[in-house]
């Protein structure tokens, strides 16, 4: 169950957190990945933490450039001849509130998490129709802060723009005959560099709590009563990424322990 015997996977922002748990299990699951990140020490993190691969290649990619995406699209197709499956993991969070945020903070979240998004999924979808019958699958990772507020106007807004992208994608494909499948995950917190650079970014003196209390406070908010793993995200993404969720695109996959259901 869960294969992806024989398929090629681009990952974006592989170099840690839930790109690399999800590029391993590709890897296990029997799929080739090219896996890409903006920067080449990220490169090196991922080689050192799964090894040397015949079925994995890496590329530095940022996201936010239309030029990276078509050389990372055909790095794919030189290596690995094809693109069945991408993951449009790679996103940033910035410390965030309205009221002392600038234009420049938004538009740097947006062009990342969502404008990279956009540019992925018309880049694969192009690519992908070459595969004719058997088309590919789309996963792009939102976050349950495109489902709920609380994060800050910008995340959310980004990760409710890939909710509903997904969405839009989703059913255009199907409606024009493409065989290509998009989705969304909606992780809660997740134990990665991300949350705990945002830990790591308060300030007592200037929020009134400690990182401790703010990662205890939002601990709480999950019933489970825990954070989740990288891995435990990657699972979703590969149900979601190979033929045992046949019926399913445009669908959301919330992976938060309970977050979202109180
Ligand atoms: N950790 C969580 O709690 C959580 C919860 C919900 C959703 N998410 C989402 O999951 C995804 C992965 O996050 P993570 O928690 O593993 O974080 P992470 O910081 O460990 O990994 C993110 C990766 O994206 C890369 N990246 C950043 N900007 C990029 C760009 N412009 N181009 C290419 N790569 C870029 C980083 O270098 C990094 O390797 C993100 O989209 C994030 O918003 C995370």
């Amino acid at each position: 169950m869960n294969r992806v015997d024989g398929k090629v996977a681009l990952v974006t922002g592989a170099g840690g957190g839930i790109g690399l748990a999800t590029t391993r299990l590709l890897l296990e699951a029997g799929g080739r990945v090219l896996a890409s990140d903006k920067d080449a020490v990220a490169g090196g993190a991922l080689r050192a933490a799964i090894g040397a691969e015949d079925a994995l290649d890496f590329i530095e990619h940022d996201v936010t450039s239309e030029a990276a995406w078509k050389n990372t699209i055909a790095r794919c197709l030189e290596r690995f001849g094809r693109i069945d499956i991408l993951v449009n993991n790679a996103g940033i969070a910035l410390r965030e509130r309205l009221d002392e945020m600038d234009f420049a903070t938004w538009r740097k979240v947006m062009d990342v998490n969502l404008d990279g998004v956009f540019l992925g999924v018309r880049a694969a979808v192009a690519a992908m129709r070459a595969n004719g019958d058997t088309g590919g699958t789309i996963v792009n990772v939102s976050s349950i802060m495109g489902l709920v507020g609380g994060a800050g106007p910008a995340y959310n807004a980004s990760k409710g723009g890939v909710r509903l992208l997904t969405k839009s994608v989703a059913a255009w494909c199907a409606r024009d005959g493409l065989p290509i499948r998009v989705n969304s995950v909606h992780p809660g917190y997740i134990r990665t560099s991300l949350i705990e650079n945002a830990f790591a970014q308060v300030d007592p003196a200037r929020d009134g709590y400690t990182p401790e209390e703010i990662r205890e406070s939002i601990r709480a908010l999950h019933p489970m009563g825990r954070f989740g793993e990288p891995e435990e995200v990657a699972r979703a993404i590969l149900f979601l990424a190979s033929e045992d969720s046949s019926f399913m695109t445009g669908s959301e996959l919330v992976i938060d322990g309970g977050y979202t259901a109180i």
